[in-house]
């Protein structure tokens, strides 16, 4: 089930992107265990390899906060189809959440709704 208010807070995210180059705007929200909602958007730079998604920068503003546990995730994107968390995301968020749905929705209206287990199976965790 889409959960409408992560997308919606993802899509609001996504207006604050820094996205000169690609143009591509895209927010994540993250829910917590409490409640609680971290959200983040892409942040590019002229030395394009430096640009992070808006997943990994809603997670590492969630670990910063203390916060290492989700439930829940949206990603929107301003473009026709809805992006799909790229295989770093999908790693970081890993390393978090084994089992995370994730709506996702776009600027063309698309949504879909994804689990980050099946997104990336047999995911590397460093259990010692
Ligand atoms: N992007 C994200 O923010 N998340 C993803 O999962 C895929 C790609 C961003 C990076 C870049 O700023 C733009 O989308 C185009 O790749």
């Amino acid at each position: 089930m889409i959960d409408r208010e992560l997308l919606d807070l993802a899509a609001r995210a996504a207006a604050r992107a820094h996205s000169p180059y690609s143009g591509v705007r895209v927010g994540a929200a993250l829910r917590a265990p409490d409640g609680r909602v971290f959200t983040g958007c892409n942040v590019e730079n002229a030395s394009y390899g430096l640009t992070i998604c808006a997943e990994r920068v809603a997670v590492t503003k969630a670990i910063s906060e203390g916060v290492a546990r989700f439930v829940a995730a949206a990603v929107w994107s301003s473009t026709p189809r809805p992006f799909t968390p790229c295989g770093a995301c999908r790693q970081f968020l890993s390393e978090f959440a084994r089992e995370l749905p994730i709506s996702l929705g776009c600027s063309g209206g698309a949504e879909e709704e994804a689990e980050l287990s099946a997104l990336l199976p047999r995911a590397f965790h460093f259990d010692r």
